[in-house]
């Protein structure tokens, strides 16, 4: 059994390294995707503080379509340059929002959101999806959380990655 024990941090920095660190030990030895998205999804609901909703949104092929998650059921399907998470997908950047209000295609899922960030998730060239995480407070995220939870989604990754083939 996992056992996520309260991270000692008085920093951001010190609070995603902690995590991302419990991240690691959770997602080691398994690489099923759909396993891996809802156990880090719950892991970063417990541990952040002030969210509202946090999850991903997976790329069909054609559009963003809501995959694991944490918080009220979500909006299903958003298309690629729609939205926080469009956005990201297309720019291949992460967003950070302050005020859902003031982002002009802002999707409301929750009407308690205030502010959001959405970090895009590229395997290689090909985009995966994105990591969407929406707070009820405003300006809740900062440049802090979008290097912290770029390390979080570069650790989801990672676990997806095909294993070390033996040398012959
Ligand atoms: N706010 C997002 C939609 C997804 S929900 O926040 C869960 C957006 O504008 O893309």
């Amino acid at each position: 059994m996992f056992t996520a024990t309260a991270i000692d941090a008085s920093t951001k920095p010190e609070l995603y390294a902690g995590l991302a660190g419990q991240a690691r030990a959770l997602l080691h030895g398994e690489r099923n995707m759909i396993a891996n998205a809802a156990n880090f999804a719950a892991l970063v609901w417990h541990a952040l503080p002030s969210l509202n909703w946090c999850g991903f949104y997976l790329f069909d092929g054609t559009e963003l379509v809501v995959g694991p998650f944490q918080g009220r059921p979500a909006c299903v399907r958003i298309p690629i340059g729609r939205g926080v998470c469009g956005t990201a997908a297309a720019s291949r950047r992460t967003q950070v929002v302050r005020d859902v209000n003031a982002f002009d295609d802002h999707i409301a899922c929750d009407s308690a959101s205030r502010s959001e960030i959405v970090v895009p998730l590229f395997v290689g060239e090909s985009l995966f999806g994105v990591w969407d995480v929406d707070s009820p407070e405003l300006a809740r995220f900062d440049e802090e959380d979008r290097v912290g939870m770029e390390s979080l989604c570069a650790v989801f990754l990672e676990s997806l990655a095909p294993a070390p083939q033996p040398s012959p």
